[in-house]
C-alpha cells in the first residue's frame, strides 16, 4: 500500500522570546546568538502549558487548514522529549483532547530525528496494511527543561509543535529511507533525572537539556552530509532533484556548512530557526509549513527531510509534497 501526506498544521506558544532577553541575566548579547546560531526569536509555553495542549492546537490547526475529518485517523504518534508525564504517553492524551476514537496511540523518543522517524513508522504501518491514517506529531517544550545559567545551551532553545497525517495513498508518494545511530554520542546530548551514567561517563541528573555543543556540531554537519547524499543516491535521484532539503534546525551554521559541502544554493535549504530556535521535532513540520504558506514549496516538490539528535541519532526520508493550502 502507498502513502502520502496531504495535510500540515503548526502551533507555537504565543509568548515571544528575543535575544534581548538573555541580556537581561547573562552574559551574552543579541550580536553573538545572531551569528553563531542563526536565531532571532523563539516562544515558550506558559506556565500551565505543556506538549500535550501544543499538540492538540496544531492538530486544530490541521484540521482546519484542510477541513479533515479527524474520526477516521487509526493511529497517533507523537515524537517528543519532554512529555509532562512518562504514563500516560502524550498520543493518548492527544486522542482524548481531540475525540478520535479507538486509534492506537504511541510516543517515540529519539529526540530532534523524532518527526523523521515517526513518518518512517507510519509510512511501515501503512505499507502492512494494518492502518491507513495516522497522525504524526513533533512537539516539544524545552523551556520546560532549559538550563538558565548555561549561555551555551539556554539561548538555543523554543517550544512549538508540528502534526502532519500520513495516509493510504494509489500513489507513492513516500520514497526511501535512511536511519542510523552512534549510541557512543549518547552522553553528548541527554536529559535525565537518573544519576546512572551513560557511555559510562558521570552526568548531571537535573532533568535538564544537557550538550556539548561542538561535539554535536561537528557530528551533525559530518553525518547530515552524508547521509543527505545516501539517501539522495538510494532514491535514484540527484540533489539537483531535490527542490528542497528541510534538516533538522539547530544552528544555522550547521546548514551553511552542510549546503557548501554538498554544493547546495541556501535557498533551497528551509530552515526554522530564525524565527522558532532550535525547538527538536518540532522543527522540521515548522519549516515545512512556512515553505508552504510563503509560496515556496508546492505540490509535486521532491523534498528531503532529514533529522538528527540524541543518541545520537538520525533518519531521512525524500517524498513528494502533496500539500497543498486552500
Ligand atoms: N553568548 C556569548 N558567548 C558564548 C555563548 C553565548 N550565549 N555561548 C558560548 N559562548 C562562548 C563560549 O564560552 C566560548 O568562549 P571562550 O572561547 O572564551 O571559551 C565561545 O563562545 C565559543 O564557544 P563554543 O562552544 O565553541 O561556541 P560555538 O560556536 O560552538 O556555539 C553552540 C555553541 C551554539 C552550542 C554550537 O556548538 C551548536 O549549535 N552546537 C550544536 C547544537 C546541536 O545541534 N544540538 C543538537 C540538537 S539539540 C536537541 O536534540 C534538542
Amino acid at each position: 500500500m502507498n502513502a502520502t501526506i496531504s495535510s500540515i498544521g503548526i502551533y507555537h506558544p504565543q509568548k515571544e522570546i528575543k535575544n534581548s532577553y538573555f541580556e537581561e541575566f547573562l552574559d551574552t548579547s543579541d550580536q553573538w546568538i545572531r551569528e553563531r546560531t542563526g536565531i532571532e526569536n523563539r516562544y515558550y509555553a506558559s506556565e500551565n502549558e505543556y506538549t500535550t495542549d501544543l499538540c492538540v492546537k496544531a492538530v486544530e490547526a490541521l484540521a482546519k487548514n484542510h477541513n479533515t475529518n479527524l474520526q477516521e485517523i487509526d493511529f497517533i504518534i507523537v515524537a517528543t522529549s519532554t512529555p509532562e508525564q512518562t504514563l500516560p504517553s502524550v498520543a493518548s492524551q492527544v486522542q482524548t483532547r481531540m475525540n478520535i476514537p479507538h486509534a492506537g496511540c504511541i510516543d517515540i523518543s529519539a529526540a530532534c530525528g523524532g518527526f523523521v522517524y515517526g513518518i518512517i513508522l507510519a509510512k511501515g504501518l501503512i505499507a502492512s496494511r494494518t492502518h491507513r491514517k495516522i497522525l504524526v506529531i513533533g512537539a516539544e517544550t524545552l523551556s520546560k527543561v532549559t538550563d538558565f545559567t548555561d549561555r551555551s545551551s539556554c539561548i538555543l532553545f523554543g517550544d512549538g509543535a508540528g502534526a502532519v497525517i500520513v495516509e493510504a495513498s494509489t500513489e507513492n508518494h513516500l520514497f526511501k529511507v535512511i536511519t542510523d545511530t552512534h549510541g557512543s554520542y549518547g552522553k553528548d546530548l541527554y536529559l535525565s533525572n537518573k544519576n546512572i551514567p551513560i557511555n559510562g561517563m558521570p552526568i548531571i541528573p537535573d532533568n535538564k537539556i544537557r550538550q556539548n555543543g561542538r561535539v554535536v556540531f561537528k557530528w551533525a554537519v559530518s553525518t547530515l552530509t552524508k547521509k543527505i547524499e545516501e539517501l539522495v543516491s538510494k532514491n535514484d535521484m540527484t540533489l539537483d532533484d531535490i527542490n528542497f532539503f528541510i534538516p533538522h534546525s539547530a544552528n544555522i551554521r550547521i546548514l551553511e556548512a552542510v549546503c557548501k559541502e554538498l554544493n547546495i544554493p541556501m535557498e533551497k535549504c528551509l530552515e526554522s530557526i530564525r524565527n522558532y530556535g532550535n525547538t527538536s521535532e518540532a522543527s522540521i513540520p515548522l519549516a515545512w509549513y512556512d515553505g508552504i504558506i510563503s509560496g515556496k514549496v508546492k505540490p509535486k516538490d521532491k523534498l528531503l527531510l532529514i533529522g538528527f539528535g540524541g543518541g545520537l541519532t538520525c533518519a531521512g526520508i525524500c517524498l513528494q509534497n502533496n500539500i497543498e493550502m486552500k
